[in-house]
This record gives structure tokens, sequence and C-alpha cells, in this order.
């Protein structure tokens, strides 16, 4: 039976319909229910939640609570990698793609490559706010701390010009966030850490490689960067989300982003 076919069936069970109801009657109670099933797959991650947020009631096939398989999204290997969630996670992940491959023409080192690679993961796959902070902590157990220092200070760099570099406020910011867009206080903080620090260049190359437009003629694929995966990502045996990193509840989320409980 395909799923849409499940749904309905469960939706026709849920609409207790009766002989005495006319025609139209029918027909919304159906509606209705189908609205239920529906709000309950399409349950949204806690940090989203609703004050409608639909709590399942006894009478409620298992089937429609999402603990530990996610229908919509494809199924993740056992033990998953670093490339597994390139490609069944953050496809297409263009924009980082494109900056590793940016990074890698204008020769710079695995390690900026790398950091180039991961810098936003965060926004493709858990969550867009703090993505400089929430990336860097993902990949902190499994890669140089010189790669999570440019992954975590990108996110504050990228407001602060670097003309000895030749790197500019970026256009697109003036546009998005206007022209008194002031960066916030913790922001501009951490700023003047990165600045002051021996792995500043390292954050300032990765905004360097930040391409701020999508460019649909450039198409890299994560094989071509599987050299240096491998030289300076330390995969875990277990698989990301299974090892007992500090961490590895963040990797489950994204494997499994709407478990009920
Ligand atoms: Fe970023
Ligand atoms: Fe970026």
């Amino acid at each position: 039976m395909s799923r849409k076919d499940a749904l309905t069936r469960r939706a026709m069970a849920r609409a207790e319909i009766t002989d005495a109801m006319t025609l139209d009657q029918k027909a919304d109670a159906l509606e209705d229910a189908l609205s239920e099933e529906l709000d309950v797959l399409v349950m949204p991650p806690g940090a989203l939640a609703h004050p409608q947020f639909p709590v399942p009631r006894d009478d409620f096939p298992k089937s429609t609570v999402q603990m530990h398989r996610e229908p919509r999204l494809p199924e993740m290997p056992p033990k998953p990698t670093l490339t597994d969630f390139f490609k069944l996670r953050w496809a297409p992940a263009s924009h980082v793609l494109q900056s590793a491959a940016l990074a890698r023409k204008n020769g710079y080192g695995d390690r900026i490559v790398l950091a180039c690679l991961l810098h936003d993961i965060s926004v493709h796959g858990l969550i867009r706010t703090d993505h400089g902070y929430w990336t860097a902590q993902l990949m902190e157990p499994y890669v140089h701390p010189e790669v999570t220092f440019a992954i975590r200070y990108h996110q504050a760099l990228r407001f602060f010009p670097d003309p000895d570099v030749g790197y500019e406020y970026p256009a697109n910011y003036l546009k998005w966030f206007g022209e008194d867009y002031l960066a916030p206080d913790y922001i501009r903080r951490d700023y003047e850490y990165a600045k002051a620090h021996k792995w500043y260049m390292s954050a300032r190359q990765v905004t360097m490689n930040d391409l701020y437009a999508f460019d649909p003629d450039t198409n890299p694929k994560i094989e071509e960067f599987e050299d240096i995966i491998a030289a300076e990502f330390n995969q875990p045996g277990e698989g990301l989300g299974f090892d007992q990193s500090p961490v590895a509840h963040m990797w489950r989320t994204m494997i499994w982003p709407n478990n009920f409980l």
C-alpha cells in the first residue's frame, strides 16, 4: 500500500463517518481527519513547535508517530559517515561544496579546504541561528582545532572587512540587513578575540572563499574531497551519531529530526 493510501485509510478510520451523514458532512469529516493525520506526519522539530503541537491520542495508529524512522528522508546506513550525511541529509549542499572547490583552486591547504567544506553545515542540516558556533561544535571531536576555530569565527569575521587581504563587507548583507545593520555585541567581541588569535587567518580564509552567490555552472561533488576527508576527518568507527561523543545526539537529530520524544 502506498503511503498516500495508508494515510487515506487512517483518515477514513478516524473520520467516524455514519450513514446518517449527508455527503457534505462526510466530506468535511474526512477532510478534518486527513488534516489531523497530516499534522502528525509533518510534526515539526521541538525547536520549531507551535502551540497547536499535535499530541497523539490513544487511538492514533502507532505508525503516525515518528520514532527513529523518518519516511520523508532517505534512510541512513547504521554507521553513517560524513559522506553519507552529505549525500543523504545535506544534499545538494552546493554552497559549501563550491566554497571548498574555490579554496582548493586558490591553493589553500587541506585544513582550510575542509573548513570551507564544512563551514555552513548547520544551515544545511540542523539550524541557521548561530550556524558557525553550531557547526564548529558538531565537528569538534573529529577535526583539528584549527578547523573548528576557522568555522566558529567565520560567522563573526564575515561582518568585518579586512582590506589587507581584499575581504570586503558582503554587498548582499547591505541588501539583506540594510545599510545601518550593526552586528550584535557578542559578534563584535568574538571578532576582536579572533583577530588577535594565531589562527585568525584560517577563519579569515573561510570568509575569503565563502561565496555569496550561488553559481549554477559549478557543481562539485563530495567525492572530489574524499582524500581530504580521509586525511583530516576522524570518522568514528561506530558511525556519526553513535560514538558516545558529546555531540553524538546532534548528529542523531539530523538522522531523525522529528522523533516525538
Ligand atoms: Fe556562514
Ligand atoms: Fe558560507
